[in-house]
């Protein structure tokens, strides 16, 4: 699956931007949002009245991550919106466990994800409760950065325990996506592809979701 990042997109424009991947018979399965609060990441985006009002601009499933503290208090908002997945950082959680309990009892997809650095040893328990996993491939708070390859160890982790039954998760990975690394994460078992640059920074959105998706199948 790839999901284009509106990160990269034009802020001013964000239902036509949305439309340009993710209308009908166009590409992009989930439209990944990412939430920063200046906080837990260096960098200020976009909160829950705007992604009210992009739910109510597309028919794409909304996949948003939210890089922020306290997501304890504030992922279950995003959820009760109707967000398609609702991702939080593992970093920042108080209680995952009950955190991604109360993500599904909203009716939301419950994701947790992972700095580079953050070993997934320490979340194998918690992760049983979730239903995506995503693998940072840059320090989170930015587009346009370079794909950290040591994060596919991870991904590799993962892939065995989703393939031996230990877990049952979509793996996804978020950040230095394009033509040549989507194939490397593809070989080490990630399922959904987020894509911000790659995506809106080419001259047809649309036609790049199409080569990415070519190139993880190849
Ligand atoms: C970074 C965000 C990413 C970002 C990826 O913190 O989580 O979703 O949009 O952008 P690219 O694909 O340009 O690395
Ligand atoms: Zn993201």
């Amino acid at each position: 699956m790839i999901a284009p990042s509106i990160l990269s997109a034009d802020f001013a424009r964000l239902s036509d931007e949305m439309a340009a991947v993710g209308g009908p018979g166009r590409g992009a399965d989930w439209l990944h949002v990412d939430v920063m609060d200046a906080h837990f990441v260096p960098n200020l985006t976009l909160g829950l009245p705007v992604v009210e009002s992009l739910l109510r601009s597309t028919e794409t499933p909304l996949d948003c991550h939210l890089m922020i503290d306290s997501p304890d208090r504030w992922a279950p908002g995003y959820a009760e919106a109707g967000a398609h997945n609702v991702t939080v950082h593992a970093e920042a959680a108080e209680d995952p466990v009950a955190l991604a309990k109360n993500l599904r009892a909203a009716g939301a997809n419950a994701g947790l994800s992972v700095k580079p650095d953050t070993p997934l040893e320490n979340y194998t328990d918690v992760l049983k409760h979730y239903d995506t996993l995503l693998v940072m491939s840059v320090e989170p708070g930015f587009g346009g950065q370079k794909f950290i390859a040591r994060v596919l160890d991870k991904v590799r982790a993962a892939r065995r325990m989703v393939d031996t039954g230990h877990l049952n998760l979509l793996v996804e990975i978020d950040g230095g996506i394009n033509g040549d690394t989507i194939e490397q994460a593809a070989e080490a078992g990630v399922d959904c592809f987020v894509a911000g640059s790659a995506v809106y920074g080419a001259e047809d959105p649309a036609r790049a979701v199409e080569a990415l998706r070519s190139r993880a199948l190849d």
